[in-house]
């Protein structure tokens, strides 16, 4: 009796995807710490949303926590990538400890943003999702009731202002490009005076997963996208592949892949959040290739060269 031939599966696999420098420095910045200052280092939230990372930093000696308060005196702490509020860096001075933070630049961008349109007298209409850490960072950088969180289209129409002529917008940078313009294009037919960020909020890397989505996802059958649920940018390239009409899963890793769900499909997009690691494509594409046999097909796209300086304090001497 001869083996039954595996069903032949086409790869289309993302580029860019994964990893964006904000998220390389945020991981460099924990590593370095461990390195200069010995484990444990705390990190304060998951460092970026990814289990795998956090798991492998764990095991070099970083400790995760959800607040300051449960970092012991005289040990380094690390803020996450999605930034924090100004009363945790400042708190964290009050009690004289030692930290990095870990900050994406690009969220450190709409942060002094924030600051400057509220020195300016303007109201800011913010838009992101509640109770992401990057929304709580942000919102957290200007005093309370100055800034007002706008979820959907839907609450363009039923926000309060106090007075049209003296608004803002920003945005959080992991939106889905197309939904965050539409919301925008509201805004302005509402609030026409209203001042629009100096440039996109919306990060290079978001934008760019975005685009190597909708380059493939017509030609998939299905897509499947390596993230965390909790990972904003990784959850709004679902949303992006099936609005093209691929069928799309997120998952953490290879095991949580559903062979039932493939049944059928010839061509398979891949692509990974950017905060989930090239080995976890890897692992993805070894297990597909256990139950199909599978062609990798090259898919070109924008090269992305953008990489953050370390904080002063990690820089090599
Ligand atoms: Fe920064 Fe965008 Fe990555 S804001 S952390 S470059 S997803």
């Amino acid at each position: 009796p001869h083996m039954a031939s595996k069903p032949a599966l086409t790869l289309l696999i993302a580029a860019p995807r994964g990893f964006c420098a904000g998220v390389d420095r945020a991981i460099q910045i924990v590593e370095l710490a461990i390195e200069r200052y010995g484990a444990p280092v705390y990190v304060r939230h998951e460092i970026v949303h990814n289990k795998y990372v956090v798991d492998t930093l764990k095991a070099k000696g970083a400790i995760f926590v959800a607040e300051l308060d449960e970092v012991p005196d005289g040990v380094p702490v690390v803020f996450s990538a999605h930034g924090v509020p100004k009363a945790v860096p400042a708190k964290a001075e009050e009690r004289g400890l030692e930290y990095l933070d870990a900050t994406c630049p690009l969220v450190s961008k709409v942060h002094r943003q924030a600051e400057r349109l509220v020195d300016q007298g303007r109201h800011i209409l913010f838009i992101g999702h509640a109770g992401h850490p990057e929304v709580v960072g942000t919102f957290g950088q200007v005093p309370e009731g100055q800034m007002t969180l706008i979820e959907t289209i839907e609450d363009v129409a039923t926000v309060e202002v106090a007075d049209p002529d003296c608004l803002a917008f920003l945005t959080q940078t992991t939106l889905s490009v197309d939904d965050t313009a539409e919301i925008v294009a509201a805004l302005q037919a509402r609030f026409p005076a209203i001042k629009a960020p100096r440039g996109e909020d919306i990060c290079y890397a978001t934008s760019n997963r975005q685009g190597a989505v909708k380059a493939i996802a017509k030609r998939c059958d299905a897509m499947l996208v390596i993230g965390a649920s909790n990972s904003s940018n990784s959850v709004r390239l679902v949303e992006v592949a099936e609005r093209e009409g691929a069928r799309a899963r997120l998952v953490a890793r290879a095991a949580e892949i559903d062979l039932d769900w493939l049944e059928g499909v010839r061509t398979l997009g891949i692509t990974a959040g950017a905060s989930a690691p090239e080995v976890l494509v890897r692992e993805v594409v070894d297990r597909l290739a256990e139950h199909f046999d599978v062609t990798e097909t090259a898919v070109e796209g924008v090269e992305e060269r953008m990489v953050f300086k370390l904080p002063r304090a990690l820089q090599a001497a």
